[in-house]
């Protein structure tokens, strides 16, 4: 390990940390469309942080906004970290089985203490194998649990984003303490009643990549400059929020799943069944987000989703009043294609999106880089947010299996609107001035362009869920490159509407 430590390449940071002036909401629009990295999530005043790459600043000196440059090279923090990761870590198992979390793991030690826990404790813990990452790695992973097969499922996953190590070592924690914790009486009834399934790292390959060359990555490693998994999913394709330019921190991908990362989220929510929530966890901004994404419209469970928010976020707060605000997603910028509005849409599941720490108007960033002493709080968070959830869930049904119906609408100008090749969506008013996002290039609106689909990862894309009728096998004649447009003909019929219809899913 200390080997593998030792071989990292030095951070490349020679970028700056800027704090743009944003008087308008069509500065804060400039400031995204330039597909530079805005971290700031939610606006503390009229600017934006964004990193400068080298290279970028003529594009910011054409905007003629006014900026100060907060940190000019973010290259020492990144450093600073490295060296001291490099050193001797303690992540020693006893007499103290917490001190693996005293500092930030890789991917092989992540990995490793998965397979562990399944190997010390196969009565309740089993390692599930959801797949291979583009360049190979494994995708594990481990399902904690008493209760009988069938039971409801709740999916806890992180990781998506390379460089939110916070998420992916506290969902490690939290599988962790599900296991060893399993007979404490705050947990042992709900073991026994539910299963939890826990996928530390959705990005395998991003992570090694943040491990040994960019600190600071985000996307998934597909040439030329990654795919943003969070922006991969189906539900609404290539709509607000998702850009179709390769080189931008949000670009979404040649076509829903494209990416054998989200297609093996895809596989393994699918085959929880009943699933009852998906709790996708990144950083940073200390928010519960719950659907829709793509767009402010309400979604039809809206009050049974805000509900459980409110509690998941009392939970994350319990232990040291830490704020964590509960939100729908596009109230802060509208991100298409994202997990958590395809778990809800396709799937009918209560989901949400948790940013841990820190809170986004930290002084001063690294929001990414966080000291490993918070490790450990923000397990603490995570575990009672989930516990607070899945307690309140427990006797519930999904929304989208009740009369709240949370699937998607099928309409019958599906058929045509597929044909059309290609359509521009606008943001929901409203949004444009609403905020960064977390960490990528752009909040621009693309239009959905999608290319042909790659064999079979692209192929059963339209239809999760129940909504039969949309399948690529119900006789549509829908293509996977068609597929996106539908979606994207199908939030602009949304928005156009403002209240979507409602559809029970089974
Ligand atoms: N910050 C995450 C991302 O950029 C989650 C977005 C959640 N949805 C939203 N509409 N803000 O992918
Ligand atoms: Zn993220």
């Amino acid at each position: 390990m200390l080997a593998s430590l030792l071989l990292f390449a030095a951070a490349p940071h020679g970028d700056a940390l800027v704090r743009v002036q944003t008087p308008t909401a069509s500065d804060a629009a400039t400031v995204h469309e330039l597909g530079l990295d805005v971290w700031t999530e939610v606006p503390q005043g009229p600017w934006l942080d964004v990193r400068v790459k080298q290279g970028q600043w003529a594009q910011l000196d054409v905007t003629g906004l006014d900026y100060e440059v907060r940190v000019p090279d973010l290259g020492p923090q990144v450093e600073a970290e490295r060296l001291r990761l490099a050193g001797p870590v303690a992540h020693g198992g006893e007499p103290d089985p917490d001190a693996f979390f005293g500092d930030f793991a890789d991917l092989a030690q992540i990995h490793a203490r998965i397979d562990e826990l399944a190997a010390l404790h196969p009565d309740i813990a089993t390692v599930i194998e959801t797949g291979e990452s583009l360049e190979g790695r494994r995708l594990p992973a481990l399902r904690v649990t008493r209760a009988p097969e069938g039971s409801p499922t709740i999916l806890l996953d992180a990781g998506q984003h390379a460089r939110e190590w916070i998420g992916i070592s506290s969902a490690t924690c939290v599988a962790d303490r599900l296991v060893r914790r399993a007979d404490e009486p705050e947990v042992a009834p709900l073991l026994a009643a539910m299963q939890f399934v826990i996928f530390p790292v959705v990005n395998p390959d991003g992570y090694v990549h943040s491990w040994e060359v960019d600190r600071l990555w985000r996307k998934n490693r597909r040439p030329p400059d990654g795919v943003d998994l969070n922006r991969n999913f189906p539900v609404v394709f290539g709509g607000p929020g998702a850009s179709d330019n390769p080189m931008a921190g949000n670009y979404h991908g040649e076509a829903a799943f494209s990416e054998p990362e989200s297609a093996a989220v895809r596989d393994l929510a699918e085959d929880l069944d009943p699933l009852l929530a998906v709790v996708d966890v990144h950083s940073y901004g200390q928010l519960v987000l719950y659907p829709w994404g793509f767009t402010l419209d309400p979604a039809p469970a809206d009050d049974a989703l805000s509900t459980a928010a409110q509690t998941l976020s009392q939970g994350l707060g319990a232990a040291y009043g830490t704020p964590y605000e509960p939100i729908p997603g596009a109230g802060l910028y509208p991100a298409s294609g994202n997990l958590m509005d395809w778990a809800y849409g396709d799937l009918g599941a209560y989901s949400y999106v948790l940013e841990m720490r820190p809170a986004s108007d930290v002084e001063f960033p690294l929001g990414f880089v966080l000291p490993p002493e918070d490790i450990i709080p923000v397990c603490d968070e995570l575990y009672d947010g989930l516990l607070a959830l899945s307690e309140q869930l427990a006797d519930t049904d999904p929304p989208g299996a009740g009369d709240d119906g949370g699937a998607w609408e099928s309409t019958s100008s599906s058929g045509g609107s597929t044909e059309t090749g290609q359509t521009t969506i606008e943001p929901p008013q409203g949004t444009s001035s609403s905020g960064g996002i977390e960490g990528t290039g752009a909040g621009t609106t693309s239009g959905s362009t999608t290319a042909a689909p790659r064999g079979s990862e692209g192929s059963s894309t339209e239809a999760q869920g129940a909504d039969s009728e949309t399948s690529a096998d119900s006789g549509c004649g829908c293509t996977s490159s068609a597929g996106g447009t539908y979606w994207a003909l199908l939030g602009l019929l949304l928005f156009a509407r403002r209240t979507p219809r409602r559809r029970a899913v089974a």
